[in-house]
């Protein structure tokens, strides 16, 4: 089979892509990536010159270099991971969220449609349901609550969520849809709170925490996500839905005192900041439906995934500080200076 991965080069995707080359090694896989700042081709360095494996720079709303790729390689499968991910970057600016992650979906499947596909698997996320309250621990997101989105990023995957639903209704494209709660781990682009926290501490830097620290997200390990991708792949139906989470919440203050007593680090150092605009409060994953049709169930307990996290960050340094050094500092500027 051959299957493209688009976004490849960030986080989720460099993850899939090591898991799909170890477990089907029978398979090509094309990675289709722009490599915007979220990008980092040294991620795949261990991966690019392998005989099943093949990087294209290129940008999943370029209509006619997205055909000309399918005309080459005739893929069996497409998986969409590339977009612009980052909530705080959508509030400053979302014309770039619309472009790329409704816009660059649309051209992705029409592809799909003009040269034939097995599966077209689009990669959303849970804060496509929006929030849930704190006082009612019994709420959980399931395939069927409705689309109520907070921020130009959440807005962007819904979007597109729907875009592939109309996909698959009125041209019968074989579509599926996974809605993943909060991924953690290797290769995590150090804008997103662990990263941010386990950089920041080790450079003894204020711990911005927004708000009251007291907003809930349900953590999974990214290698359980791809597992997860993997199986829908291989069972999943067309034109369905799978949540994707492992019923790991945490409250952001207490993953933020684990990363510093992790590294031997001062609660000292935890600042309290302005909220984020719109924040959403909680988000939970009913992942019932992924376990009962196909069996997924989460592998890495919280404890032991956030351990195997913070020990990759200290032993690839390399590869997270050449990033806090360039453009990353004038977005940190932008993004926190106003706020402490
Ligand atoms: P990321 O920001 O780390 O990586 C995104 C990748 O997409 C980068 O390599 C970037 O260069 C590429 N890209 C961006 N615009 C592109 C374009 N126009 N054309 C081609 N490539 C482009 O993101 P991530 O955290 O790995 O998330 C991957 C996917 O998973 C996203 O669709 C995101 O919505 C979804 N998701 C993420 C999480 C999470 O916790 N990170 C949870 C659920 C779902
Ligand atoms: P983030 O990693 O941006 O993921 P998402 O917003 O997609 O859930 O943020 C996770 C939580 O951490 C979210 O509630 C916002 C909060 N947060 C902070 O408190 N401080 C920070 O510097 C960042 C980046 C996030």
């Amino acid at each position: 089979m051959t299957i493209i991965v688009t976004g490849g080069a960030g986080f989720i995707g460099s993850n899939f892509i090591f898991h799909m080359l170890k477990e089907h090694p029978e398979d090509r896989i094309i990675c289709l990536d722009k490599l915007t700042y979220a990008g980092n081709l040294s991620t795949l360095k261990g991966v690019m010159d392998l005989p099943n494996f093949r990087f294209v720079k290129m940008d999943i709303c370029d209509r006619e270099a997205v055909y000309g790729l399918f005309e080459e390689e005739h893929p069996d499968v497409v998986v969409n991971f590339a977009a612009e991910s980052h909530v705080d970057r959508s509030i400053a600016n979302p014309e770039i969220f619309l472009e790329t992650n409704i816009i660059g979906t649309a051209v992705l499947m029409d592809a799909c449609r003009k040269y034939g596909i097995e599966r077209y698997h689009q990669v959303s996320t849970d804060e496509v349901y929006g929030d849930l309250p704190l006082d009612r621990p019994d709420l959980f997101f399931t395939e069927k609550t409705p689309l109520h989105t907070s921020s130009p990023y959440s807005s962007s995957k819904a979007s597109a969520d729907l875009l592939v639903g109309a996909y698959h209704r009125t041209y019968g494209l074989p579509v599926t849809i996974s809605r993943c709660s909060n991924n953690y781990g290797p290769y995590q682009f150090p804008e997103k709170l662990i990263p941010l926290m386990i950089a920041n501490a080790l450079a003894d830097k204020p711990l911005p925490v927004y708000g009251d620290g007291k907003n809930v997200r349900d953590w999974l390990y990214v290698e359980d996500h791809c597992k997860a991708i993997d199986l829908i792949l291989q069972h999943g139906r067309a034109g369905e839905v799978y949540n994707i989470g492992g019923h790991n919440e945490m409250g952001n203050i207490d993953i933020v005192k684990l990363i510093c007593k992790a590294l031997g680090k001062p609660e000292s150092l935890i600042t309290y900041v302005q909220d984020r605009k719109g924040h959403d409060r909680r988000y939970a994953i009913d992942p019932a439906k992924i376990h009962g049709e196909l069996g997924w169930l989460p592998e890495t307990k919280f404890a032991d995934g956030i351990k195997k996290t913070i020990e990759w960050y200290l032993t690839h340094k390399d590869w997270w500080e050449e990033i806090v050094s360039g453009e990353y500092q004038t977005y940190y500027e932008k993004m926190y200076g106003g706020k402490m």
